[in-house]
Parts: C-alpha cells; structure tokens; sequence
C-alpha cells in the first residue's frame, strides 16, 4: 500500500556492542539498507538514516563478566570499533548514536512515564526464574531451556532464535542459569507488562490487512504470532544495567532491553536534528523503513509497533524488509566460536577493497533464503565481475579516449542502429535497477546494473574502434562518445552499491554531484571534457589473499575442535593377568609404501628383531610414507593375522587418536633395539 510521503526515516537494528560487526550483520542489514538510503538520495528525496549502538541488556552483561571488566567499558570498546568500522565501509548513516547516551536515557524514561501515566502497564507480581547462587533473576539470554514451540534446546528467556518466537522465560521448558548452570526456583517479583493482546485486532488489521506487500518471510512471521494470539509482555528486568525503571517503588529495576532500544531509533534522530525529530516520527507524511535481520522481526512488527499505538502520537513503520541469515563457508556464522569474518578484521587486512565486500555480500544477499559466503566465491566474484566486466570496460573507454583524442571527449555525429540499441537496452537496465531497488530486491537490482557494463563490454567489442580508427575515424568518435557516456551513467547507477568506485569515476568523468537523473542525460559527459586522471577502480584478488582468509578459519575451527573435545571415558577394570596376554613390541620401519587402491592404508615391512614382518596400517591419509622409514614403532606381536585390501597383516601398529581425528604412531623416546618388549 504506497501512501503519497514526503520523506523517508530509515533505520537500522542497532547492534549489540557486545562485540564488532561481521559480514552476516552486513549482509542482512547495513549494506541493503545504506543502497536504499544513497538511492534515495541521489532521487533527490529527503532521506534521515539512523544506526547506533545498543548498549543495555543481557549480551553486554555476560560479556563484561566474562572479561572481568565494567559493562560500560565493554560499550565503550565496541561502540567505537563498530562506528569506525562502518564508517570505513562506506555506511552512510545520517547519525550514528549509542543508547548510554543522556539523550536516549531522558527519550526512553519520558517514554516508559507517558505509557504508565496515561494506563496502558498492567503492574503484576508474578513467580520468575531465580539463580540462587547468582543471587539474581533470570531473564532473557541469562537463561536457556528448550523452546516449547519448535524443541530447540539453547533457546533464550526471552526469545527462540532457531523458530524466532518471542518467549517469557518461564515458558522455557527445563530451563538452566547461563550464569552459573544451576536449575532456577522460582521467587515473586513485580513487573509492568505491555498488554500485547489489547493491541492485538489493532496489529492485525495493520499487518495482515493493510500491509499485504510486506516481504513474505515477515507477513507470515507476523501471521502466525497473530495466530497463536498474544500476551502481556513484561517491559521491567530485575537487573543493575540498564535505564532505570522511572517510576517510584521501582528500586533494582531497569527498562527491558527491547522496551529502551527501539526507542533509540528516536532519540538518535533527535540526536541528530533536534527539535525538529517530530517531523520524522509524527507527521504522516513521513514514511518509517526498519532494516533488520530476522530475528528481530516480532520486535519490530508486533513489539514496537504497540509501544507506538500506547503512545499514540507516532507513525508506524510503513515496510520492515526484514533478511534471513547469511552463512559463512557452510556454517552458521557464530560469535562464539569465532566463525565470522569480522568488519574492522576485514577493512585491516583487505585494504581498499570496501567495494569488493559490498558487491559481494549485496549479490548473495540472503533476501528471500538464508544464503552462503565463501572466499572463492569472493574471489571468483571480484576478479571475473568487478575487475573483468565493470573495471574492463570503463578501462577500455577512458584509455582509448586518452591514446585517440589526448583525453578529451569526442563529439558524437549520427548515431547508429547498434548505438540506439545499445542505449535503448541500458535505458531498460537503467529502468530495472530502479525498480528493483523500490521493492528493495538488491540482488536483482545489482544483476540489472551489471548488465549496464555488459552492454558496455559488448558495445566495445562489437564496433571494434581499435580497427575502424584506421578507415572511420568519424565513426569512432561516437562510438567513444557513447562508451562515455554509459561509464557516466555507471557511475550513477553503481553509486548506492559502489560508492568508492562510482567516487572515482565521476571525478575521472568531471561528473560533480550526481543524481539519478543524470542517467537520462545524453550529454551526461559533454563532448570536449577533458578526463580527469585514471583511477584503479578495481585490483585482482590473489589466491594468497582467500588463502590467508581461509587458513584463519581453519585455525577457528581447530580452535573450535580442541575446546569441544573430551577424552573418551576410561574402560573397564582390568587385572595384569589381562594386560600381559597382548605382546607388545618395538619394531623399525624397513620399507614403508601406499597400498594401491585403497586410500587409508600404508603398508610397512617391520623388523621385528627376530624377523621381518608385513603390517597394514590405516594412517596413510596423516603420513608420507617415506617419512616413517626408519622410525620405531611400537606394535602387537601377536595379533591375528588379517587380510586387508589383499596384504596380509601381522599385526597392528600402535597410534593415538589426536583430538582433531589425526592418528600418531606412538614409538618410544630413546634408542630401543628392534624386537624389545612393551610392558
Ligand atoms: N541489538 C539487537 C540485536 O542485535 C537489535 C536491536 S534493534 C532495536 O538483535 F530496535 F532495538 F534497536
Ligand atoms: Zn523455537
């Protein structure tokens, strides 16, 4: 349902500063949304773009606990890595906040005061999770349990992260402390609720009704919260972070993290333009936009969206283009377990290639499924797109306008049938990128303005000006004209996903400020403009370069291994008697070779002291065989022969299982004569 609006308010979920951004928090949320607020801009709308960083809750606490440092120190660290970060990325916020400050601390009391005055908390003491030990109440992410919906077993007090369901921790069924692994009692304490369900026939009307076009991954969310029928929600935490609950007799309590972070939103843009903000949150001719990750769907379609109807002076969100989640190499990305390529990592080790992360991540967008990043893909992506189609052809144009006319643009004469198709067909690509941007399909609007460049690449190669500059030089001048002038409108167009790039271009092209428009100018790049000096738009990625990325999370899953392994409990009880009945002995390696067609086996001519003896041994995927020649090993001397693959086995040769699965001969420490016992 399109209303006629004047201005857009685009917000961002402001991340937890609990740690830095990786590339799924980009992908999901940041990269799409800055697209959609540079678009905007060059249309010449009036656009207000709003991150920050969410500094309360649970994920704050537990991590200052865990490093043994202050919850605010913990904020300071990562609010500061995270803004520089997307800074560097390009993410063009308007303003980017941060809820410890004095602005939000005032907007979100003022807010919480004006919903208990006017009635719409119901107060109730209610029997909660408590920690004993940890002498504290457990909510949200301080408590884990199995989901009474979908049976996750690790979901949290206040929400199911693996079916999305918003959760109150005694729905949680055999819940457990995230504190200290303790079983919690249960013990009385008095909260505010936000009647969820007296909003509800309002919510419904609103989403199911009126916002049809909603993405569908978030009207059927929506739908079936609806569904299952909603509860009061408490909006109060007995905890000591957080915005103090301002209220009297509400001594130990804070605001609920989801009550005081969306609210941010607003005190950000307050932040940012003063007393002008309710023009961006009041008046109906403003149109609100929430960029978000799945996970936050319930709170930013059901949640907030009451918070607002309570108050009943604000705007609803118009559209809530809500991704799923992006993987990382087949995985789940995962902060725990260091499985993620991490922002600020990223901008250190790859320098200048901002572009790169932005193209990339924007064509696997996980849009309408969870989607997979991997670094060959990275690769694959940056050097036969970016480099060969878009960098090539832009390349290509502005060097032959440099060696045939000294950098100057030539004069166009009359075209030609192919120059009119050409344009015709970037006028239609031109066309698509816009409406696929307007539905925020960024995957597909990134496709159409590629297809730009491949138009470009094709035009090139087609007329072939290299060969006609010797027998119509006349023609070529409006060949190089329009190759011009679609770089012109590339760089328009690639503005949004681009920005570096497309800075580049437009001061090579003497394009000054640009604007959609332009992409409908035919003398977009007037005829003698002298071109200012080439730029390197884009570089090769080298294998080196996704190797190093690649072996670091290798290294993350080492690490990973190592700290989930347990050694296998021990056996049962055994006397001597049993022990002495296996003869174990010290052999050296004769020969050692792969046993043909079987990849797992190595066989080995062993002398045993008294002999020679064949053993089949299945580490051949962990040695190179020449390297064990020579070695003693210890063996079992008695162990029946067995026929493996062909070669008899006399015995098997002795070696530990690693906790990563390698297997390694055990031999003894010194020098033992072949043939010696093992007891
Ligand atoms: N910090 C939350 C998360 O990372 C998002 C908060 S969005 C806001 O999931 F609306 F509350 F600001
Ligand atoms: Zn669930």
């Amino acid at each position: 349902m399109q209303k006629n609006f004047k201005r857009t308010l685009i917000t961002t979920a402001l991340p937890y500063a609990n740690g830095p951004v990786h590339i799924g928090h980009l992908a999901g949320v940041y990269v799409p949304a800055d697209i959609y607020a540079r678009y905007l801009r060059l249309k010449g709308e009036e656009v207000l773009f709003i991150g920050g960083s969410d500094e309360h809750g649970v994920p704050i606490t537990i991590k200052a606990k865990a490093e043994g440092v202050t919850p605010q120190d913990i904020v300071d660290r990562y609010h500061n890595i995270i803004k520089d970060s997307f800074k560097e990325l390009g993410i063009s916020f308007d303003v980017y906040g941060r809820t410890t400050s004095d602005t939000h601390r005032r907007m979100a009391s003022d807010f919480f005061r004006r919903l208990y005055e006017k009635g719409e908390f119901i107060e109730k003491t209610s029997e909660q999770l408590y920690d004993e030990e940890a002498r504290q109440f457990l909510a949200d992410r301080y408590v884990t349990g199995t989901c009474p919906h979908c049976g996750n077993e690790r979901a949290y007090g206040d929400q199911c992260e693996a079916c999305g369901t918003s959760l109150n921790a005694t729905d949680l069924i055999n819940p457990r402390s995230a504190i200290t692994g303790n079983v919690p009692v249960m013990r009385e304490t008095s909260h505010w609720y936000l009647p969820l369900d007296k909003w509800e026939p309002k919510l419904r009307q609103w989403i199911l009704e009126e916002h049809k076009e909603w993405k569908t991954n978030v009207y059927g969310q929506c739908k079936s919260w609806l569904d299952l029928g909603l509860q009061p929600r408490a909006v109060s935490r007995d905890l000591d972070w957080g915005i103090p609950v301002p209220v009297d007799g509400a001594e130990g309590k804070v605001l609920y993290v989801w009550f005081d972070a969306p609210i941010g939103y607003i005190s950000n843009t307050v932040d940012c333009v003063g007393d002008d903000w309710t023009r961006w949150w009041k008046d109906p001719e403003t149109r609100m936009l929430h960029f978000i990750g799945k996970d936050n769907i319930v709170f930013h379609c059901i949640v907030f969206p009451a918070m607002l109807m309570a108050d009943g002076s604000y705007n609803l969100p118009d559209n809530v283009p809500a991704n799923e989640f992006l993987n990382l190499e087949d995985d789940k990305i995962s902060t725990s377990r260091n499985w993620a390529v991490w922002l600020h990592e990223y901008l250190q080790e790859l320098p200048g290639k901002q572009d790169t992360l932005r193209y990339v991540l924007t064509a696997n967008a996980p849009e309408t499924k969870d989607n997979n990043f991997t670094w060959k893909d990275f690769q694959t992506r940056n050097n036969s797109e970016l480099v060969a189609i878009l960098g090539n052809f832009i390349n290509r144009a502005v060097v032959l306008v440099g060696k045939y006319y000294g950098g100057e643009v030539p004069e166009a004469g009359k075209p030609e049938q192919f120059d009119l198709d050409t344009l015709a067909e970037i006028e239609r690509a031109v066309k698509a990128v816009g409406e696929n941007l307007d539905n925020f399909r960024f995957r597909e609007a990134l496709r159409e303005a590629m297809n730009i460049a491949r138009a470009g690449n094709k035009y090139l190669a087609d007329s072939e000006p290299w060969k006609l500059i010797k027998t119509d030089p006349e023609r070529v001048k409006t060949i190089l004209n329009t190759a011009i002038r679609i770089c012109g409108i590339l760089a328009v167009v690639f503005e949004p996903f681009l920005p570096f790039m497309s800075e580049k271009l437009s001061r090579m092209l003497r394009l000054g400020k640009l604007s959609w428009g332009m992409t409908a100018q035919p003398d977009l790049v007037p005829a003698g403009t002298r071109l200012g000096e080439t730029e390197l738009l884009f570089e090769k990625i080298e294998d080196s370069t996704v190797e190093f990325q690649i072996g670091k999370l290798l290294e993350a899953k080492k690490k990973n291994q190592l700290a989930a392994w347990k050694p296998e409990p021990v056996k049962e009880t055994v006397g001597f008697g049993t022990f002495e009945k296996l003869d174990i002995r010290v052999g050296r390696v004769l020969e050692c070779e792969k046993v043909p067609k079987a990849d797992k086996l190595l066989r080995f001519l062993i002398d045993d002291g008294m002999n020679r003896r064949t053993i089949v041994s299945g580490i051949a995927k962990y040695y190179q065989p020449e390297d064990l020649i020579d070695k003693e090993v210890c063996f079992i001397a008695n162990f029946e022969p067995r026929k493996l693959k062909g070669v008899v086995s006399e015995g098997m040769i002795l070696s530990a299982q690693n906790s990563d699965g390698r297997l390694i001969v055990i031999g003894p420490h010194g020098e033992v004569t072949p043939g010696s016992s093992v007891g």
